[in-house]
């Protein structure tokens, strides 16, 4: 785990002064350890009787795609906005930096269907809290939130339903 969170490259100041971005495209280009970070967070969900992952954008697509490929899933896009071409739910939410909308197709799931919600990284919870808002009105069952690194100090499980939140790693 200390190798994983070693590869993950620390950027200053991005994309606003006094942020300090958790740059994952260093993880991402090593073919070892992103196949190990796939294998690590799969696991935990082999058997699970998870349905469809749910991929946010950007990043969350990438580590999305390659969850629902371990589990034999089919994957949700949630995207920013204007972007996806059927009817959408639509919510705006407000991020470490910034605010931004998120949308997702309104025929997405099934009622009931188990899902997976999976992102990079935990930050203030915003984004993931307002999938998780989509996901709801979609009648979907969440089984959790798969992330593979948290910002612990920044609390952001707190805005995230209650035992249903996992991270790989912790900063
Ligand atoms: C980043 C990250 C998460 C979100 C976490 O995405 O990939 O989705 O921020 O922050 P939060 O917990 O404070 O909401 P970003 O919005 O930068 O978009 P990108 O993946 O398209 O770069
Ligand atoms: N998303 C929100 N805050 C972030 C951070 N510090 N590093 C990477 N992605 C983020």
């Amino acid at each position: 785990m200390d190798e994983l969170k070693r590869i993950i490259r620390d950027v200053p100041d991005f994309p606003k002064k006094g942020i300090v971005f958790k740059d994952i495209t260093t993880l991402l280009a090593d073919g070892r350890n992103f196949q190990r970070m796939i294998d690590l967070m799969a696991h935990r969900y082999l058997g699970q009787g998870i349905q469809k992952v749910v991929g946010v954008e950007a990043r969350g697509f990438i580590l999305g795609s390659a969850l629902a490929y371990k589990l034999g899933t089919g994957i949700a896009l949630v995207r920013k906005p204007g972007k996806l071409p059927w009817k959408t739910l639509r919510k705006t939410y407000e991020l470490e930096y910034g605010t931004d909308t998120l949308e997702i197709h309104i025929d997405a799931f099934e009622p009931g269907e188990k899902v997976l919600i999976a992102d990079d990284l935990l930050a203030t919870g915003g984004t993931v809290a307002a999938v998780v808002d989509l996901v709801q009105q979609l009648q979907a069952e969440i089984v959790e939130c798969a992330f593979l690194a948290e910002l612990e100090f920044l609390q952001g499980r707190k805005r995230l339903p209650e035992g249903k939140v996992h991270s790989l790693l912790q900063f």
